[in-house]
This record gives C-alpha cells, sequence and structure tokens, in this order.
C-alpha cells in the first residue's frame, strides 16, 4: 500500500486543524461603547476603557472614565437608564445623579466640579446573569435641564 507524503502529513496535521482557529467555537464576551451626546453636551466624554474586554458573569468588571465637565453638576441633575436584554427592555428607570452617586462610596460626589474628570469604577458582574447581549442606554440633564450626557453600552456575555 502506498501513502503519499501528503497523504501522511494531511494525517498528522488532523489534530492540529482540530484546534485551530478556523475550528467554530463559542464567541467571547465583549463590551463598547458609543457617545450618543453631542458637541453641546455639558459633559464632553473623552473616553470609557473596560477591564477586562471581555466581562464574565460573577467577576469584575472595572470601567475608566475620562472626560470634561462644561460646568459644576449639583442637586436636581437627572436622567434614565434603559436596559434591553435579548432585544426586550427590562429596565427603564429615571435617576437622580446627586442621589445615585451618594449610595456608592467610591464614586464621586456632587457637588462635581467643573472641569476635566477621570474616575474609575468596578462593578461585581452577578454569577446568575444569564448570556446574553445587554445594551445598555443611559441619558442625563444637567440640574437646570441641559444635556449632560448620552451613552449607549453594548454587553454581550457568552456562557
Ligand atoms: C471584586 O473586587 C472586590 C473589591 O474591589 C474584591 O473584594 C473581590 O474579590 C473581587 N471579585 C472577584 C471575583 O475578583
Ligand atoms: C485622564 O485620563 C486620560 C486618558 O486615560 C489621560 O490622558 C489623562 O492624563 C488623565 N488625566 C488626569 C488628570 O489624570
Ligand atoms: C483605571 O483607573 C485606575 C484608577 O484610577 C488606574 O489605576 C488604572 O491604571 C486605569 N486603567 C486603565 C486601563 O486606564
Ligand atoms: C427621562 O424620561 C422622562 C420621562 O420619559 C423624560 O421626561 C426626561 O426628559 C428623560 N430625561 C432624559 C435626560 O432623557
Amino acid at each position: 500500500m502506498y501513502t503519499s507524503a501528503f497523504t501522511l502529513l494531511a494525517l498528522l496535521a488532523t489534530p492540529f486543524v482540530a484546534a485551530s482557529p478556523v475550528t467554530p467555537r463559542v464567541p467571547a464576551s465583549s463590551i463598547s461603547y458609543t457617545n450618543c451626546g453631542n458637541a453641546n453636551d455639558v459633559l464632553q466624554i473623552q473616553s470609557l476603557t473596560f477591564n477586562p474586554t471581555n466581562p464574565t458573569a460573577g467577576q469584575n468588571l472595572t470601567v475608566n472614565f475620562s472626560g470634561t465637565l462644561g460646568s459644576t453638576i449639583d442637586t436636581g441633575s437627572s436622567g434614565n437608564v434603559t436596559v434591553s436584554f435579548s432585544s426586550i427592555q427590562v429596565v427603564n428607570q429615571a435617576f437622580d445623579l446627586c442621589n445615585e452617586l451618594k449610595s456608592d462610596a467610591s464614586a464621586p460626589q456632587c457637588p462635581l466640579q467643573q472641569g476635566s474628570r477621570n474616575f474609575s469604577q468596578t462593578v461585581a458582574l452577578p454569577a446568575n446573569i444569564p448570556a446574553a447581549d445587554y445594551k445598555i442606554g443611559v441619558t442625563a440633564n444637567t440640574q437646570t435641564g441641559s444635556p449632560l450626557l448620552c451613552v449607549n453600552i453594548d454587553l454581550n456575555l457568552s456562557s
């Protein structure tokens, strides 16, 4: 029986082919954001960075924010947060910005002074949240009703 060198190589290579990136596998989790605000927003967002970039249920997710506040933010600033889960909206909630910050000792507190701001926030992702595509939208206005910010976050959690 005759085995060509090509056939032999192909057979030897089989385990490597099976392990190659071409093999279909579960896509990694991901997180990204888009700034849905405009050039006149009081908060000009420079960047939001996420660590890790492939968030996992039951693990911490750290968000670093960098931006510039065009005016001081104080009591009365409010907004809305929406969360949709595989295209179904599950949360649509108004929030009072200063009260929200007050409930988190590690967050910056009102009044938030005008100027360049950096802060880092760590969120513990619950261990039991289902793998799904989450879309989180946050909009807020200043205490005088001017647009403050608009951010959409896309969190794709794989199992
Ligand atoms: C998440 O962070 C907190 C404090 O920052 C830490 O105590 C905890 O162990 C971390 N959890 C995981 C799963 O790394
Ligand atoms: C804020 O973060 C940005 C981006 O990471 C960086 O360029 C800048 O130097 C930081 N500013 C301060 C005051 O830490
Ligand atoms: C995020 O912010 C923390 C605290 O300010 C800093 O130690 C860390 O280096 C920052 N990470 C990134 C990726 O910018
Ligand atoms: C939040 O929602 C309320 C009710 O729908 C709306 O009146 C308000 O303008 C919204 N605020 C922002 C900042 O989008």
